[in-house]
């Protein structure tokens, strides 16, 4: 899976992601996460080099807040569900 977005509506902030991978996720004022890549757009592949801490972050996510797809998500986190 190339492209990860993170879905604002049911992020809750626990901040696991960002310890499980720093250079792609950051956090807005509310706490909530974002992906550093591409504004959280989920359009820019994830480099081959963060991809297992990405799916570190996924898998660990206690809000299922982070979609991982084969395809772009174009700002839409639920586009390939
Ligand atoms: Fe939010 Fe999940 Fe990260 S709850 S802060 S997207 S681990």
């Amino acid at each position: 899976m190339n492209y990860v977005i993170v879905d604002k509506e049911t992020c809750i902030a626990c901040g696991a992601c960002g310890c499980a991978a720093p250079e792609i996720f950051g956090y807005d004022a509310d706490g909530t996460s974002r992906v550093l890549l591409d504004d959280n757009q989920g359009t820019t592949k994830i480099p081959e080099d963060s991809l297992d801490d990405v799916i570190d972050a996924f898998e660990g996510c206690p809000s299922e807040s982070i979609k991982m797809s084969d395809h772009p998500f174009n700002g839409n986190p639920l586009s390939n569900e």
